[in-house]
């Protein structure tokens, strides 16, 4: 059974009515904000809204940039011209694995590259992307702490250390076994 994200995401209905305690929840996130008719005052809670709406959601579509835009009275070009700058907002949503490789010094220069690439030729998606069935979806990390274990691989929490090209299709396995 696939999540409700991404049902909801498959038919292609607005997140907020779709989740309407989440909805209600960042309402009343921005609401406690000091929004007021200062423009520029406002520009200031974006970033926060932006990580509390993601937080929620696992993404930012356009009805929640929407939402967000109309409470701090922005435009929608101001809140997705954040989005787009900072590659840690997206506005695809998770897939139902979330294959994070961490591109951080030490599993760099272990050869994170690769098998960052590894993972985007064999699921067919480029880092930051999400599989059309919404079952993968790629992201490249800052240092996660485990340096010793480099490289490293983390899947929905799961952590893959000293990880090569060559163990990519077994960690693509290890999550099919799973949905089993
Ligand atoms: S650089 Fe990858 S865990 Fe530190």
């Amino acid at each position: 059974m696939g999540c409700q994200t991404c049902t909801q995401q498959q038919e292609g209905g607005s997140i907020l009515s779709s989740f309407p305690d989440k909805a209600s929840e960042l309402e009343q996130h921005i609401d406690s904000l000091e929004i007021t008719h200062n423009i520029s005052r406002n520009r200031g809670h974006l970033i926060h809204c932006l990580h509390k709406a993601q937080e929620l959601f696992g993404y930012l579509p356009e009805d929640v940039q929407l939402l967000i835009a109309k409470k701090l009275r922005l435009n929608l070009s101001d809140v997705y011209g954040v989005i787009s700058f900072y590659s840690f907002f997206t506005t695809n949503p998770p897939g139902k694995y979330k294959i994070n490789i961490c591109l951080g010094t030490a599993c760099f220069v272990k050869g994170a590259d690769k098998i960052l690439k590894e993972f985007e030729k064999r699921l067919g998606i480029k880092d930051g992307e999400t599989t059309e069935d919404l079952k993968f979806s790629l992201g490249g990390l800052r240092c996660v702490g485990a340096c010793s274990l480099a490289p490293v691989v983390i899947v929905n929490g799961k952590v893959y250390a000293k990880v090569d090209p060559g163990m990519v299709e077994g960690i693509i396995k290890d999550c099919d076994k799973e949905q089993k």
